[in-house]
């Protein structure tokens, strides 16, 4: 079991790191022929990094927009990332100061990460016109993040694993070294989902993540007077044209 989680989670990160590193590239290259940042829009590089980090960290255009889905939504974020942060302690020897605090709260984070998820799988369900644009992979993605939630919660408070165990499974897995653990079924429940959301995030919708930072309408400047907006391409073909 132990050679197969080792294996399993190698591949894992190989795929999500090339994966990511792939379609990041992709994004980077990819045209945006025209300025069309959604006013009012920043008229500043600096305006551009807040409004990005609002968007970020408050999702301010989706509680603009509906105010159910941002509380869960956000909910859910955040507890996710309170929880991954938790998590450091398995992948270092002496975790940072901040991970040791945040311990506590981290704890409480995968209920409200679990409540979230309900929440978001409840309104694709529940509200008509988002159930008729749900396709199966919507779902499976909540469902899978439930299950890693439930079954780290049931870890968590009903049947405890050796956290030292994995603790040490994990740190000579970094350096590519097996060592042999005893797994009980929450936890192969919990890090069999876990690789596959590994593995399927750099074809899924999770690549949302990256992909905010490269949407033009939220990452340009407002400032088509005073600068023209001239493609990469465009400005190859013009320069060619002129030569
Ligand atoms: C290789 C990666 C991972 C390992 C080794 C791991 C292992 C564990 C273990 C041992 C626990 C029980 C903690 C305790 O009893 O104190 C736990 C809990 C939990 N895990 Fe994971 N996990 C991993 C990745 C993830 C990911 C990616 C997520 C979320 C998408 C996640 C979500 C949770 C949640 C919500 C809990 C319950 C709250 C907590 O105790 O922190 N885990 N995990």
């Amino acid at each position: 079991m132990s050679t197969f989680f080792a294996l399993l989670f190698w591949f894992a990160t190989v795929v999500i790191v090339l994966g990511l590193a792939f379609k990041i590239r992709q994004y980077w290259v990819t045209p945006a022929p025209l300025k069309i940042p959604t006013t009012p829009a920043p008229t500043t590089q600096a305006g551009v990094v807040y409004r990005m980090a609002k968007e970020v960290i408050v999702f301010e255009s989706l509680f603009k927009s509906n105010k159910w889905i941002w509380v869960f939504g956000w909910m859910f974020h955040v507890s996710l990332a309170l929880v991954l942060a938790r998590h450091i302690r398995y992948f270092q020897e002496q975790p940072w100061f901040w991970v040791n605090i945040i311990q506590p709260f981290g704890k409480y984070a995968a209920f409200t990460m679990v409540i979230g998820l309900l929440g978001l799988l409840a309104r694709r369900f529940v509200v008509a016109r988002v159930r008729y644009i749900s396709a199966p992979s919507d779902y499976l993605m909540l469902i899978m993040l439930i299950f890693i939630g439930i079954s780290g919660l049931v870890m968590q408070l009903v049947v405890r694993p050796d956290i030292i165990a994995i603790k040490e499974f994990f740190l000579s897995w970094m350096g590519l070294s097996i060592v042999d653990i005893s797994f009980n079924t929450p936890l192969i429940i919990h890090l069999s989902l876990v690789a596959l959301l590994m593995i399927i995030f750099p074809f899924s919708k999770l690549l949302h993540a990256p992909g905010v930072f490269f949407s033009p309408t939220r990452n340009q400047i407002d400032n088509p007077r005073e600068k023209r907006h001239i493609s990469d391409w465009a400005a190859k073909l013009e320069t060619n044209n002129k030569g």
